[in-house]
């Protein structure tokens, strides 16, 4: 097998291979979806792409390419076994309604055997058997026999196992084939005889279908391959590490976690799974808070703080009494210096840990005593009541009360503590009871408007506010805009009516709005905003909006768009208020 060692090797081998097949490189997009209103974290590197899957012309064409920064909060459970992650990075090739199933599984055979040199023999697959909607996937079959794949290397599983998506409720998705790596050496089965031995490090997916709200599986107008490939798990591989912490992603995270609880990695079962754990969790934070999202009790927010607070409670199981998410933190920072949002970000990073870390423990060990006592009380089940009050009083995050219970032989009452939660709190939304009530990642006439409403509105509040203001986030449901941004206080009533009239003023005045193509450094030296720091492709999309004296707005953006702002009707907005630290929210729609 190929030596690569590195994430950035890897990245380049995979880009380039996709490249000399004439793809084109997209962005690494931020973790906060723009275009997917129905998950809090961009969980794949199809996110972006929603749209185009769904049938908007990409400006780059149709056959894509890149790797893209993932955190998946589902398998939380998982992680610290040798190949869930949290955060980790996922390469990914598209076709926008050009080549299908032949091409696709060709171009990753291809990838797999001649450039990574991975042997053939190591390999296994899996494809869809099919149900009452998509008949069982013979065809990929095929394709992968043509290429030297034995029968019994190949499995035919169900859906749970050989569909993708969609990725939040509705959305574009369809069966898919999923290629193994043998862990022993002598490969036996597939992944449906011999399951354990075999480790998935790429998915297929052949999207021809949009779930809507109803359930219902609508055929696409074209047909699309989304692909993923894990860097960590790939990296494994061709560096024969039994887990993904062994490899050059964690190794240095690892190393500081030993050095600093005095505890040797791969010796004690649980002491190793406390490591691995504080490594992913410490990095995943890294990178939500490089988003200038802060740990709160809502949404993202509180995603992080469960991430931040198991950590630190990890970090007891292996006798750490000092602070050290800073120290842990500043390892990952090395090992990312390709990313410069987070160098960028950095102080905010460290800022928010050290406050994170100083508040938990004040109540960290009084939870634990409350604990201790309850565990003497408690009967075989911890009430909701009870759970949620360490939630409420000694910011217990539930699933930490859980893996406490658990490890004590007890149970939690999830149900009532959801009751009393949804009592205290109607607006707290937890990040497993799944996301955005309405949001619908579709490409719909009223999104394409409020999404070019949201660029008039940047452009507002910087002629009201201040000219430095910068976007925190934008989501888009077929019913409003939510907008987020940088400014610390709240907006007077006379500041949001003059921002709306200029809005309308801006649409009423039939502005073109005008979409060209240009490189970043041209993208910048013609004063478009955009996130800079994250990574562009080759070319990027840049959207105007001027009147005959002035440039209204100009954004590095995906679009959609409309292409005239009369199209947008009458601008209102709904609600201003504040979204975290530094970072108020704008909700409005279009009459
Ligand atoms: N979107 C597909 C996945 O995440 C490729 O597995």
């Amino acid at each position: 097998m190929k030596k690569i060692e590195t994430r950035e090797e890897l990245i380049k081998s995979y880009i380039d291979f996709f490249k000399s097949k004439a793809h084109k490189e997209i962005i690494n997009s931020p973790l906060i979806p723009e275009n997917d209103p129905t998950v809090l974290f961009t969980t794949a590197g199809m996110h972006p792409l929603v749209p185009f899957l769904l049938g908007q012309e990409h400006h780059l064409g149709k056959r894509l390419v890149n790797v893209q920064k993932c955190i998946r909060t589902g398998d939380i459970d998982s992680v610290g076994d040798a190949s869930h992650l949290t955060f980790f990075e996922m390469l990914g090739n598209w076709s926008i309604g050009d080549y299908f199933k032949k091409e696709a599984i060709e171009y990753s055979f291809e990838f797999l055997t001649k450039i990574l040199d991975i042997p053939f023999e190591m390999l296994s697959v899996s494809v869809f058997e099919g149900d009452k909607v998509v008949k069982k996937d013979e065809e990929a079959a095929k394709i992968w026999k043509s290429l030297g794949i034995k029968d019994e290397r190949i499995a035919f599983l169900p859906k749970e196992n050989n569909w993708w998506g969609p990725a939040g409720k509705t959305g574009p998705c369809g069966p898919d084939t999923e290629m193994f790596f043998y862990l022993g050496k002598k490969p036996k089965g597939n992944p449906k005889t011999n399951e354990k031995e075999w480790r998935e490090i790429w998915n297929d997916v052949f999207m021809q279908y949009n779930k809507n709200e109803a359930g219902n599986y609508l055929e696409l107008k074209q047909k699309n391959v989304d692909t993923g490939m894990g860097v960590e798990r790939v990296l494994a591989v061709l560096n024969n590490k039994k887990s993904v912490y062994e490899t050059s992603c964690f190794l240095p995270i690892i190393k500081k976690i030993e050095e600093i609880s005095g505890k040797e990695y791969g010796k004690d079962e649980e002491k190793t799974r406390a490591m691995r754990i504080i490594a992913d969790h410490i990095k995943a934070s890294v990178f939500i808070l490089a988003e200038k999202v802060a740990p709160s009790n809502v949404e993202r927010g509180y995603v992080l703080r469960r991430l931040i607070r198991r950590a630190i409670r990890y970090g007891k199981l292996l006798g750490i009494e000092e602070n050290f998410t800073k120290e842990i933190a500043q390892e990952v920072m090395k090992l990312y210096k390709d990313y410069s949002h987070i160098e960028k970000n950095k102080e905010f990073i460290f800022q928010e840990l050290e406050l994170e870390e100083a508040t938990f423990e004040k109540t960290l060990k009084e939870g634990i005593k409350y604990f201790e006592k309850l565990k003497k009380e408690a009967k075989k089940v911890i009430d909701g009541k009870t759970a949620f009050l360490l939630y409420q009083s000694y910011g217990f995050p539930l699933e930490m009360t859980q893996e406490l219970a658990k490890e004590n032989n007890l149970e939690v009452d999830i149900s009532e503590f959801e009751q009393e939660q949804a009592k205290h709190q109607e607006l707290s939304r937890t990040a497993s009871a799944g996301v955005f009530k309405a949001g619908l990642a579709d490409n719909s006439e009223q999104t394409t408007k409020l999404h070019t409403a949201t660029h008039l509105l940047l452009s507002a509040l910087k002629q009201v506010l201040k000219k430095n203001i910068e976007q925190r986030g934008s989501n888009i449901t077929a019913e409003r805009l939510r907008f987020d941004f940088s400014f610390d206080r709240k907006l007077e009533e006379i500041e949001l009516k003059e921002i709306e009239e200029i809005v309308n003023k801006n649409i009423k005045q039939n502005l073109e709005v005008k979409r060209e193509e240009m490189s970043v450094k041209e993208a910048k030296s013609s004063g478009a905003t955009g996130i800079f720091e994250h990574k562009y492709g080759d070319k990027v999309s840049v959207y105007t909006i001027c009147n005959p004296k002035d440039v209204i707005s100009r954004e590095i953006c995906c679009g959609p768009h409309v292409t005239n702002t009369k199209e947008l009707g009458k601008f209102k907005i709904l609600k201003e208020e504040a979204s975290s630290k530094g970072v108020r929210r704008i909700k409005a729609s279009l009459e």
